[in-house]
């Protein structure tokens, strides 16, 4: 049987958007729009799980889809729109709560980590939040996902969904199993001030990331305050092995260029990193901040931006009205 390839991915509606997203994720979403057929989502019930004031997560939403805009994504050829307005996700999150299994969920690790040391106050959206993941990527039984490192986990459980599911209902090939791509060298992009921690919206203090929105002068104090090593650059990558905040600003650069790892370092060896760092900011500064300059007057109209995503509701929901007419049917719904 052949499977149409069929791309989905989220981002979470939950604040500025950083290099950490964008190297590890919209990037990759522009170059898979060239080749496949493409849905990208604002996933705005995943947002909720964690408390959100209305009016700002109203803004984030409009501000998630501005930036998916301004680094390159075309609704015309990709289908962009808010994971609320179409029921289907909300519907087919509840019938596979019915097919996953509590076991497979006490093995997540973003649980562990968001819910902190008192589970009991977590909310039960967060604890099931993979559930809905699953839900949005099979309603349009979509057969690649691109993310970062940090949902791969996640993707594996969406298979053992499918799977399931599909043996349960004793109906084959029914769900593809989704395949995750990850991107090698940069899935993770990890904090600036901890090369131990991903680069994060959640972390506290704003010289952790490079956020879409800043401007040419945050960008150069925040690669100055950056931690780098004391030592110079190092010959070889393996001489980087405990030091993650200066592998990490090397393998941003080395994003960034086009250049391999090995190639940076080589020709790099023996300099201060305040060598790297001058290169890395004028690097930034020109990929940067003309995406952000685009997220700010995207953001000046937002009846376009609303326009965008209702252009999009509608083209997601003929696609997922028929799946979950099929869904439905194979469970035994009337
Ligand atoms: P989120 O903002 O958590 O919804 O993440 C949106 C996308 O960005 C997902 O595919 C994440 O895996 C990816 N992502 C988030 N943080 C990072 C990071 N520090 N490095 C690489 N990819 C990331
Ligand atoms: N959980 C993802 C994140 O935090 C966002 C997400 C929700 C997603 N649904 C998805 C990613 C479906 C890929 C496919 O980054």
């Amino acid at each position: 049987m052949v499977t149409k390839k069929i791309v989905f991915s989220g981002v979470q509606p939950t604040g500025n958007l950083h290099l950490g997203n964008y190297l590890g994720a919209l990037k990759n979403f522009v170059l898979l729009q060239k080749k496949m057929e493409c849905i990208y989502c604002v996933v705005d019930l995943h947002a909720i799980t964690i408390f959100q004031k209305p009016d700002i997560l109203h803004e984030n939403v409009l501000e998630t889809t501005a930036s998916f805009l301004a680094t390159g994504l075309n609704p015309d050829k990709s289908i962009i729109f808010n994971q609320s307005s179409v029921s289907g996700h909300a519907e087919l999150a509840w019938i596979l709560n019915c097919v996953s299994r509590i076991g497979w969920l006490n093995r997540m690790t973003q649980f562990k980590d968001k819910a902190g040391s008192d589970k009991e106050k977590a909310s039960v959206g967060l604890y099931i939040y993979p559930n809905l993941m699953a839900a949005d990527i099979l309603l349009y039984k979509a057969t690649h996902v691109p993310v970062g490192a940090d949902q791969k986990q996640h993707l594996e459980l969406s298979r053992d969904i499918a799977q399931k599911f599909n043996k349960d209902f004793n109906c084959n090939n029914f769900f593809p199993l989704p395949e995750p791509l990850i991107l090698k060298n940069i899935s993770r992009i990890m904090s600036l001030r901890d090369g131990t921690k991903k680069m994060s919206k959640s972390e506290e203090s704003d010289y952790s990331r490079i956020n879409l929105k800043d401007t040419a002068d945050e960008i150069n104090k925040k690669i100055k305050k950056a931690k780098s090593d004391s030592d110079s650059i190092p010959g070889e990558i393996k001489l980087l092995e405990n030091k993650p905040e200066a592998l990490n600003l090397l393998s941003i650069y080395s994003e960034l260029t086009k250049n391999s790892l090995e190639k940076i370092i080589t020709e790099m060896a023996g300099k201060e990193y305040s060598f790297l760092k001058a290169k890395l900011t004028e690097a930034l500064i020109d990929e940067i901040t003309p995406v952000g300059k685009e997220i700010k007057k995207l953001l000046k109209d937002k009846s376009h931006l609303k326009k965008i995503l209702k252009k999009g509701t509608e083209k997601a929901n003929i696609l997922a009205e028929e799946n979950i007419k099929n869904i439905r049917e194979k469970i035994g719904l009337i």
